[in-house]
């Protein structure tokens, strides 16, 4: 497919523990967007979502890449990358800094999200997004955008997003090696939330869950903005390695009947006898598929513990008004949603995928809410860079800084 004089090409990697996926869209010159491109390749390169095995890793992106490519039909040169695992910490701050002049402009905003972003880092840690929840003019009301309002002090309210270099580095290693450059790196849950979650629920408050392979990315947004992130250590690859143990089963085994037999909790409609291999690949064995929940329930109940303390731990309840909603490969396993919403006490939806473009049926599942998620981020954020770029030089340049502050990540 060949790339018109206008046209705008996009392209994101979401480096999943189980899965790579490269998604490549196109911006037609009337703005429509069409998918153009999606590679898949499985992933063994990463535990619990960080690298561990750089080799193996690029390895996986460039068949990825290189998939994508063809059913493009043109070369991918730079991507945005998502990124998760246990080394990402979140924290709130605060910054003020006065006006001068009266009124509020582009550079006081920016002035403002400097101060919140001043804290100190732990050593090996840097700042990956320094996202504003609310501002405060004067000590008055929050307001979400300051710009153009009158006062003489602005103050703001941030969440900082921080990870560590040495994954960051590894993750940017991986993808260069495999012949792209990274223009952007962006908190994998930040993704899903694009584009799993409504406009209405992230004014009034929602909690988006991520269950993956390796971790499980949480997040919660109300005002339209971001209020917490964690990664959590249990999501779908624990399941599977604890039914590999309790059968004495082969992990590819193990993987398969937890998708076609495996529920969250019992009791099961129908206890059926399931044929699995044996651990050494040689031999079969027949198993309950009671049996088979009975190693799935306690793990699902720890995922959901998890998400219950933390909830309860950093008295984040009055921000889920509308209640979670769960995405990820993990969301598929049969029965986890009744089992949630009993656990959390909250409503609990599957997130279907919101997009503002047309999806091919094959990439209909929640495991690529990830990748749309990026690529959403992707076309946002160059939408973002049109109107600077509209707005004369000056402007430009101040929103070129403040953007630094906002992604500083290298
Ligand atoms: N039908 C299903 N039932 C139960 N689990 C499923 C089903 N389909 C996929 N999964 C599980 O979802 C997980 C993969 O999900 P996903 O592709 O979102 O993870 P990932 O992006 O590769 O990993 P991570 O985000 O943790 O780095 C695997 O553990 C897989 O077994
Ligand atoms: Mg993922």
């Amino acid at each position: 497919m060949a790339k018109g004089f206008n046209d705008r090409i996009f392209a994101t990697v979401d480096v999943g523990t189980t899965k790579i996926c490269v998604l490549v869209a196109r911006q037609l010159a009337d703005k429509e967007i069409e998918v153009i491109g999606c590679g898949k390749a499985p992933s063994d390169g990463l535990s619990k979502g960080v690298v561990v095995d750089v080799a193996k890793t690029i390895h996986s992106i460039r068949s990825a890449i290189k998939e994508a490519e063809l059913m493009a039909g043109l070369p991918i040169e730079s991507v945005t990358v998502g990124i998760s695992g246990a080394h990402i910490s979140s924290l709130n701050s605060q910054g003020v800094v006065p006006i001068k002049r009266g009124d509020i402009r582009e550079n006081d905003v920016a002035a403002v999200l400097a101060a919140a972003r001043a804290i100190p880092i732990p050593d090996g840690q840097q700042i990956l997004h320094v996202l504003p929840q609310y501002y405060v003019i004067d000590g008055r009301d929050r307001v979400t955008d300051p710009r153009g309002m009158h006062g003489i002090r602005l103050e703001v309210q941030a969440h900082i997003i921080m990870g560590a270099i040495a994954s960051v580095q590894n993750l940017v290693k991986c993808c260069e090696s495999a012949g792209v450059a990274v223009h952007d790196i962006v908190l994998e849950q930040l993704a899903s939330a694009l584009c799993v979650l409504s406009e209405d629920e992230q004014k009034l408050g929602v909690a988006v869950l991520d269950i993956g392979g390796g971790t499980s990315d949480f997040a919660i947004y109300q005002h339209g903005t971001i209020r917490h992130t964690k990664v959590l250590p249990v999501a779908g690859n624990h399941f599977t390695n604890d039914i590999a143990v309790g059968l004495c089963t082969t992990l590819k085994d193990a993987e398969r009947v937890k998708k076609e037999h495996g529920a969250a909790a019992s009791p099961l409609e129908k206890d059926e006898f399931i044929e699995v291999e044996m651990v050494h690949g040689e031999q079969k064995q027949v198993v309950r598929s009671s049996d088979l929940v009975r190693i799935i329930e306690p793990r699902a109940q720890e995922l959901l513990a998890i998400v219950h303390e933390e909830i309860l731990s950093k008295r984040l309840e009055s921000f889920i008004t509308t209640g979670i909603v769960l995405t990820g490969g993990g969301s598929l396993l049969k029965g986890i949603q009744p089992l949630a919403e009993k656990m959390l006490d909250l409503p609990v939806r599957i997130g279907h995928l919101k997009v503002p473009f047309s999806i091919p049926d094959s990439l209909h599942s929640p495991i690529y809410a990830t990748g749309y998620g990026l690529l959403m981020h992707t076309i946002q954020k160059q939408k973002e860079n049109e109107m600077s770029d509209m707005s004369g030089p000056l402007l430009k340049k101040v929103l070129n800084r403040m953007k630094a502050w906002m992604v500083d990540f290298f």
